[in-house]
């Protein structure tokens, strides 16, 4: 048997991650795990001195802390710059910071887990467009300044193209069969009804589609998410128990009856 503290969306918040991990000592976890929004904004500083403090403060706890990417974590660059496996699969980012790519599948104590990030951003354009002022403003201070070198260009730091889980990733899950008993996933799958949602935009329903394939065709015991920042439990009419999970107090500021114990859920596995 193996306790694990599956923690809602911590959006790069070191005091947050610190709390989880505290948590996790006092409840007898070894892992922390986050789904999705964790904060992986490694082509910022402010980024890479995030995965290096959560990574100094699980060593100090002895606890180690994975997570699976969320629409606001920079996948592509994770892909690119990470591809080394601990004995579970898990893509090594730090030490003690690992990542669970999507359709990974591994054992922790009797059960089986299947991880299946990714989720749509409802505020794409806003971050497009802030990304295109900042690469405008970039492009005329290079102009004011003729030997700075070459401009900045923003795009792919705010909003992250590769976000949404694709037809081919969930085809793939899907066709790989087997027994899930827990699904990892950033969003909630379309059958979700959470009494507060702030996500119901047609743009959100294709990611919520696949989801909800993927628990249609495996049937797990119990799906873990993020993303709606929101707390509550549902049994879908085929059985699987839903648990989303609310995220760090900077978000959770102004989400109703935010508490900071419902960004974490222990489960024994
Ligand atoms: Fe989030
Ligand atoms: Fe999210």
């Amino acid at each position: 048997m193996i306790r694990v503290l599956f923690a809602g969306d911590t959006h790069g918040q070191t005091a947050h991650v610190d709390h989880l991990l505290r948590v996790a000592v006092r409840e007898g976890c070894p892992w922390v795990f986050v789904v999705g929004d964790f904060g992986y904004w490694e082509h910022q500083h402010d980024g890479r001195l995030f995965l290096d403090k959560v990574d100094r403060r699980a060593r100090q706890h002895g606890v180690r802390c994975a997570f699976l990417d969320g629409n606001h974590d920079n996948v592509a660059l994770l892909r690119r710059t990470y591809q080394d496996r601990d004995d579970d699969g898990l893509i090594v980012v730090r030490d003690h910071v690992q990542y669970a790519p999507r359709g990974h599948r591994w054992t922790w104590g009797s059960s089986r887990l299947l991880a299946a990030g990714g989720a749509a951003s409802l505020d794409k354009d806003l971050r497009l467009a802030v990304e295109q002022r900042k690469t405008d403003r970039a492009a005329r201070r290079a102009l004011a300044h003729r030997n700075a070198g070459a401009p900045r260009d923003y795009a792919g730091t705010l909003w992250f193209p590769d976000e949404e889980l694709t037809d081919d990733e969930t085809d793939r899950i899907i066709a790989a069969g087997g027994r899930v008993d827990l699904l990892l996933t950033h969003d909630k799958p379309r059958d979700g009804a959470p009494s507060f949602n702030r996500k119901t935009a047609e743009a959100a329903y294709p990611n919520q589609d696949r989801i909800q394939r993927i628990v249609d065709a495996l049937a797990p015991a119990q799906l873990i998410h993020g993303h709606l920042h929101h707390r509550y439990t549902q049994t879908l009419a085929n059985g699987t128990v839903v648990d989303g999970l609310t995220c760090d107090p900077a978000a959770g500021h102004g989400e109703p009856g935010y508490r900071v114990e419902d960004s974490w859920l222990v489960v024994d596995l």
